[in-house]
């Protein structure tokens, strides 16, 4: 049930602080190492090159996923629209691994791609948060992402949920395979982080309202830039406030606005702009500028050692990795308040379906 929540996806939103507190309690030792199936490990780590397959938001949070596992093991990763790759199979490594994150497990396209791997026995791990669903049954190993029923439409909680268990499983084929930077990579301290720095993005709720209310909600489009780990949380981001509010939004590496799409800049079109990466953010501050020079208005979402005074929404110290599990939740939030006033139904957006079992 809903609770005292109005609609399921503000519940979902408010319930990533405990998901990440369970993920630790189910996936991680008293020490932070990750407790993860022996033979998902060693079959991983005969891969030369880990292969993504998602869709929508779930291929968002692959696009995560590949960065922390090029971080953590060193063994190339490509993420794919499964859509694509079920009919134009991409070129494969000598010894592939295939990975399916689906909150469903029943998306038709990612079925499409799992089924050609079966056929020319590439080995596969689903991360599905419905442990049963057809995708963990047909992989050859299956992990459940344990966030609990999502009823809203919208994703929110499974995509912070597949970029945590995308962390353990990086994490633990890096110390399988003698990687120096998985195990440094402090996991469960980061978790804890995490889910405090959620619940400080969820307590600035009136406050992201009042934006939405004031910059976003009267525009007919909007745009989320970043660089880094914000570019693909920039997709993400971009996707859950075009769908639930009907402002079309695209999300946007922050430098190639200027290469075509900046003369959609008009005065006061929301341009909200993602600031975790310290390598790039300097160069973020200008391309910030760029936009406002075009009547823009800006909305900063910054980590507090990059942050400036005139920051809209200042995020708590989390790994760089891990950044986006703190980050979209202010991004879930805009996306909820616009479309809650506006007045539309917030946990069934038209035209969509929670699971999209068609190609
Ligand atoms: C967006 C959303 C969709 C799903 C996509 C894949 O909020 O929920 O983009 O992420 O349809 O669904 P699953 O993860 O069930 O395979």
């Amino acid at each position: 049930s809903k609770g005292t929540y109005e609609f399921y996806m503000l519940k979902e939103i408010c319930e990533q602080p405990s998901v990440l507190r369970h993920l630790d309690q189910y996936y991680l030792d008293q020490n932070g190492d990750p407790k993860v199936d022996a033979k998902i490990i060693n079959a991983l780590s005969k891969a030369d090159r880990l292969y993504i397959f998602a869709a929508g938001t779930s291929y968002h949070a692959g696009l995560i996923g590949k960065q922390l596992f090029e971080h953590l093991t060193k063994i190339p990763t490509e993420v794919g629209f499964a859509s694509e790759a079920g009919y134009h199979f991409p070129m494969m490594s000598k010894h592939p691994f295939f990975i399916f994150l689906s909150q469903s497990g029943e998306t038709a396209d990612s079925r499409v791609v799992l089924q050609q791997a079966i056929k020319r026995g590439i080995p596969s791990l689903t991360l599905t948060n419905v442990p049963n669903s057809t995708l963990a049954r047909e992989a050859n190993y299956a992990m459940s992402l344990e966030a609990g029923p999502e009823i809203a439409v919208a994703s929110t909680k499974a995509y912070t949920a597949q970029v945590a268990v995308q962390a353990i499983v990086a994490k633990a084929l890096g110390e399988k395979i003698g990687i120096k930077d998985a195990a440094d990579f402090e996991l469960k301290k980061n978790f804890a982080l995490a889910a405090e720095g959620i619940e400080q993005v969820i307590s600035s709720q009136e406050k992201i309202e009042r934006l939405a209310q004031k910059n976003i909600i009267p525009s007919r489009n909007a745009f989320y830039i970043g660089r880094g780990i914000d570019y693909p949380v920039a997709l993400e981001a971009a996707l859950k406030l075009k769908e639930v509010s009907y402002i079309q939004t695209e999300g946007f590496a922050a430098a190639e606005l200027k290469h075509g799409t900046i003369s959609l800049i008009e005065k006061g079109t929301p341009v909200i702009a993602l600031i975790n990466d310290s390598v790039t953010s300097d160069l973020m501050r200008g391309n910030i500028q760029e936009v406002i020079a075009r009547g823009a208005t800006v909305i900063t979402i910054a980590r507090k050692s990059l942050a400036k005074p005139a920051d809209d929404i200042v995020l708590p110290e989390v790994n760089y990795y891990l950044s986006p599990l703190v980050s979209v939740v202010a991004a879930q939030l805009f996306a909820y308040y616009a479309a809650k006033d506006k007045g539309l139904d917030v946990d069934k957006p038209r035209n969509l379906a929670k699971s999209v079992t068609v190609e």
